[in-house]
Formats: structure tokens, sequence, C-alpha cells
């Protein structure tokens, strides 16, 4: 080794001994006859004193040094003079008096500084990636999600589990997003399909006999991309046999807890995690993945408005959708009239883009009885206010806000309004860790515009034994026996029991508009494998990127991947995707379509 000690880990009690350390130059302070380096390796950083008077050499080496040079240091560690001793340094009481320094590697200057805590545009950290990634926090970012991972396998592994790999080359594995594709060189005009999931080949393990499968598992989706999504992310897959759908959620919620108070060293808002019905979810934050560190619950109140004198609240009312209202406590307070009417007004606008027609509401002067303003105020009796106060618990200073237009577009609205109230009013702590689990979700959404059923989760989750006959009769009313756990906002993992009988899955296919043919073609061996002792199984797979980013309330997924794609889908350090050659085509057996011009 080219370093007796790491960086970081040298304290007083090492004062005296002889160290080689080695690393890159973070910050380095010329004072003329001394030049003091701070070195930084994995571990941590550490102060290097080189006087020209005791070490010549080594002064001219460090007289030559610059930012992010690699460096081999030989010296003695002593505890730092009375009054230097350094309290943001976990290295602070000491420093390395330098006897020899080789420059092991020069560097230029590099883009952008690693050493201060300033914004870099996006575009550079990642085209530098490599650079990005030795900065203090992207470390942390890297060693948290290592400990995550490294934490759920000896977990699960303690609990019986076995870790499986399974293909990447395969055949589509469908979650509701695109395939990629890759061709086969052996097998002309055919291809594989990245799996989405490993869905169907941990039921398949089922089948197989494992009980009890987990797999730290890359999964490729292409779909538009967002804060919390990439092309290809990493789950935490898993499946039981003989489970019921608690089981499976007692044993994430004892993994997310350990996780959380263990590695990241959090405690959960909520123990037990609170459950919520997808209904119950949606009426009350408008989301099934709600934010449940703060309430600013909507509050059905169509009964009240359908007797104001609002025409609009009269007709919605009669035509049976719901009139809500969203609390912003104490909002009114913080602000004067003119305020109000500028924020009301971006407010509306906002609501218009989900879709609203409006966004009425009702400022509360310093008492429940006193100067009560905004557009809705005129439409409500003295009476009928005091009904409203009294349902939605409003208090003096509050600003209530009403929605109302059919159930999609109230709960758009619903739970946009409540992320940027929850902003704007400092609702969310973003150390606080608050994670609920959303079950009986429906089997199926309807499409529009295919005039078909979508699977809300995928083709293979059980309804729930009480809605197996909804099949036949209502599917739009059947529930799913699915359970998602949601976390500050995020949607962190999603699972439910499957189906196990041939006849109950056939009989999915048609509901979601794939004739028995085409689904015998591509999930024959699902179907086959129904047919040989299937047990009765169930599990879940979490998101490692999000839980990770939630835990260290990063506020992209970007920054807990190391090689992460953009927005575009596309890794501008390594400039890809690219062209591929004319001969790769040929031997796959492609012939490029150019995109047409617009
Ligand atoms: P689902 O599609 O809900 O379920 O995915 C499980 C979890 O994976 C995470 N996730 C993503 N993370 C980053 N980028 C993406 N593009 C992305 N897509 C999903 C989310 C999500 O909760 N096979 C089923 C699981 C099962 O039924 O057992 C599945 O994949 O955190
Ligand atoms: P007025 O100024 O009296 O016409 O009041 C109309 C108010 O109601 C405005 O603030 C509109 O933004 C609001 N509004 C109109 N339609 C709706 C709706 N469907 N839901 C909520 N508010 C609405």
């Amino acid at each position: 080794m080219l370093k007796t000690h790491t960086c970081g880990e040298l304290r007083p009690e090492h004062a005296g001994q002889s160290v080689t350390l080695a690393g890159w130059v973070f910050r380095r302070r010329d004072q003329g006859g001394v030049i003091f380096i701070d070195l930084r390796d994995r571990w941590g950083i550490v102060q290097v004193v080189v006087n020209q008077e005791n070490a010549p050499d080594a002064h001219k080496a460090a007289d030559d040094a610059r930012s992010e040079y690699v460096l081999m240091v030989k010296g003695v560690v002593r505890l730092r003079p009375e009054g230097t001793v350094n309290d943001e340094l976990e290295t602070g009481a000491v420093e390395v008096g330098v006897e020899h320094i080789e420059i092991l590697n020069e560097s230029k200057v590099p883009p952008f500084y690693l050493n201060q805590d300033v914004e870099i545009e996006e575009r550079v950290r990642m085209k530098y990636r490599y650079l990005d990634l030795r900065r203090p926090k992207m470390q942390r970012n890297m060693i948290m999600r290592h400990k995550v991972v490294k934490f759920i396998r000896d977990y699960l592994d303690e609990r019986g589990f076995l870790e499986i790999e399974t293909p990447i080359l395969f055949k589509t594995t469908p979650e509701g997003a695109r395939d990629f594709l890759v061709p086969s060189r052996l097998n002309p005009g055919t291809f594989y399909a990245l799996p989405q999931s490993p869905q169907q080949l941990k039921q398949l393990l089922m089948v197989g006999g494992y009980e009890r499968y987990f797999q730290i598992a890359r999964c490729f989706r292409d779909e538009d991309l967002r804060g919390d999504r990439q092309p290809e992310f990493t789950q935490l897959d898993m499946e039981m046999s003989f489970v019921q759908r608690d089981d499976v959620m007692a044993l994430i919620e004892g993994l997310m807890i350990a996780v959380t108070e263990q590695v990241a060293g959090k405690t959960p808002k909520y123990k037990p995690f609170p459950r919520i019905t997808y209904t119950e979810a949606l009426e009350k934050y408008g989301s099934d993945k709600p934010d449940l560190r703060y309430d600013l619950a909507a509050v059905d109140i169509s009964d009240i408005a359908a007797r104001s004198s609002f025409i609009v609240f009269q007709q919605n009312a009669e035509a049976g959708k719901p009139i809500k209202v969203m609390r912003a406590p104490g909002y009114a307070a913080k602000m004067s009239g003119t305020e109000m009417r500028k924020v009301m007004g971006e407010l509306e606008t906002m609501a218009r883009g989900e879709g609203a027609k409006g966004l009425a509401y009702l400022a509360i002067g310093d008492t429940l009885e006193s100067e009560v303003k905004g557009p809705a105020a005129k439409y409500f009796s003295v009476d009928q206010k005091a009904e409203l106060f009294e349902r939605v618990g409003a208090e003096p200073g509050d600003i209530l806000l009403f929605v109302s237009d059919v159930r999609e577009v109230v709960y758009n609205v619903v739970d946009k309004l409540r992320r940027h109230l929850a902003g704007v009013l400092n609702l969310a702590d973003p150390e606080e860790v608050a994670f609920g689990w959303v079950i009986d979700f429906p089997m199926f959404y309807w499409n529009e515009d295919e005039k078909r059923w979508d699977p809300s989760q995928h083709m293979f989750t059980m309804p729930l034994p009480e809605d197996v006959a909804l099949l036949d009769t209502d599917p739009g009313k059947a529930r799913g026996s699915q359970y998602d756990l949601a976390c500050n906002g995020y949607e962190v993992a999603g699972g439910s029991i499957r189906i196990h009988d041939r006849a109950l899955q056939e009989k999915i296919f048609p509901l979601i508009g794939q004739t028995l043919e085409h689904a015998r073609d591509q999930f024959g061996h699902m179907l086959e494998a129904f047919e040989y002792g299937v047990p009765p199984h169930g599990g879940l797979a979490s998101g490692i990127d999000r839980l990770v980013m939630v835990l260290l309330a990063e506020p992209n997924i970007r920054e807990v991947i190391a090689f992460p794609k953009t927005q575009t889908g596309s890794d501008i350090m390594a400039n890809c995707p690219t062209p591929a050659e004319p001969r790769q085509l040929e031997e796959a057996h492609i012939r490029v379509v150019p995109v047409p011009e617009k």
C-alpha cells in the first residue's frame, strides 16, 4: 500500500507516529515558508504542514502542487498548537508535520470547485461525474447507498431469504412502461426485452420451490423521466410463498424501520406505519403516494356548497362533482391584501394547469367572525360560513381554497396544492421520514383512448378474495390485493399477492385488451407453470434509489446514483446513446429508418 493510514482516521492518540498518507489536494494555503494542505481521501481530510526550513524538497513539491493533485505524504502526526484546533474536521485536533512529498499525479484545473458548497451546473457535474463523485457529499451518498443495500442483504439472509439472479436478456415483463429491446444476432429478426422488473421470474422461482427469494435487481423502463425516475434503476425485489398480504407487509415494514433507524439514524414518524385505502388517499390527499409528514387534507363540503349561492358549486353538486376545501393554516396572516391577490392568482394558474376551471378562496381575519375576504366569501351566508369553518377546522388567519370539478381533476389539484403549500408554509421537515401503506387499489384503470382496462399494478395481481366475482360483472369495482408504500410523497415500494391459478389468470387477459392467443404467445410459460403445483405467493419491490434518496433527504434520484442518465436519457460523460457502426447493424440485421424531418 502507498499509505499506512487513511486521512480520516488520524486522532490525538496517533501523535508521535510516523505515517504515510496518500490522497488529493483538497485545499492549499501558501504562507511563504509554510504551506498547509488539506489532504483528502475516501475516509476524510487531514491537514498536512510543510515547512521550507525542515523539508526543503517537500516544500518544493507542495509549492508545485495544485487542487486535486494526487500526493503521497510521509510525516509525523502531532497535536495542533493551542488555538488552531479545527472543530469542523474530525481530524481537527491533529496535523501531520511533513518530511517527504511525492506527486503521484498532476491535475488540470477542475471545471468546478470541489471544496466549496456552491451550486454547480448540472450538465457540468454530469460531464465530469468522476470529479463530482469526489465531493464529500456524493461520497456520503454512495456510502449510504452501500450500507442500505448491505443491511437489506443481511436482514433478509437472516430471515431465510436466498438472493437469486435472474436474466437481463429476457422477454417482455410489462410494468406499464415501454421495453428496451436488444437484437439477437444469432436469431435474426428477433429481440430480447430487458426486464422492467423480475416479476415473472420471481413467480417462477416460487413455482420452483424457493419460497423466500430476493434480489438487488436492475430494472429497465423506457418511459419519460422525472426527478424520481431513471430508465435503469435498482429494486429490492422479493417474493414469498405461503403468505397473505399482512405477512409481506409486516416483513417489509420491519425492514424499513430497521434500515431507517440503524442505517440512516432517523426514526420513522409513524410506527406502525399507517394504512389507508387508495380511495381514502385520493379523497384526502389527491395522491396514492401522499406525503404524510404533514396533514393538509382536503375536506368534502359538497353538501354545504350546494346550499351556497355560487351557481358553479350548485351545478357541480347537482352533477355529482365534489366540492372540496383545502385549508392553508395561517396563510392569510402572512400576507397583505395586495400580496394575497397576487399569490392567489398564481395558485389559480397552478390549479388551471391541472385542469381546474378556477380556484375560489376565502381568507379569514383575526377572528372567525371578522373580515372574511376573497371571491368565495359572498356566496356563503353567516350560518353556512360557521358550518364550513367547523367542518374544515378553520382558524383565524387561514385561507380556505375551494376546488370543484370531476374527481380526477380535484385529486390532481389537491395533490399539487398540498405539495406547494407544504413548501411555502414550511410544513415538511426535510429530516423527517413518514412511511405509510396504501392498500385496496382498484384492479384496473379505464383507458379511454384504447377503450379497455389497464392493470393498475400488473396483470399478475390477485383480486381481493371478496372481489373475484366482480371480474365478470363490474371489473372497474374490483380491488386488487396490492399494497404500495409511500414515503415523503414518493412511492418507495409496491407489491401484491399474485394469481396462482391458470383459469383466473386467463380471465385477466381479455379485460386488459389482449386476445388469449396473444397472451399465450407472450406468457405461455407462466400459464403452463400454473398447472404444476403452484404455492400461493406474493411479494413486493422497493426502489432502492428512491429509498436512499428519501433517507438522505435528497431532492433528485441522480444524487444517489453514481452514473445516472440525464432527463433525456443520455449519459453526457460517455456520450451515449450514439449511432451504431454499420457493421454492427448489419450483423444484427437492422436497418435504421431516418427520423422524418418535421
Ligand atoms: P413497481 O412498478 O411498482 O412494481 O416498481 C417497484 C418500485 O420500483 C421503483 N421504481 C422506480 N425507481 C426509479 N426509476 C423508475 N423508473 C422506477 N420505476 C419504479 C418504485 C416502485 O415502487 N414487479 C412489481 C413489484 C411486485 O409486484 O412485486 C414492480 O416492479 O419505488
Ligand atoms: P366570481 O369572482 O364571483 O365570479 O367568483 C368566481 C371565483 O370562483 C373565482 O375565484 C374562480 O376562480 C372560482 N371558480 C370558478 N369555477 C370554479 C370551480 N369549478 N372550482 C373552484 N373555484 C371556481
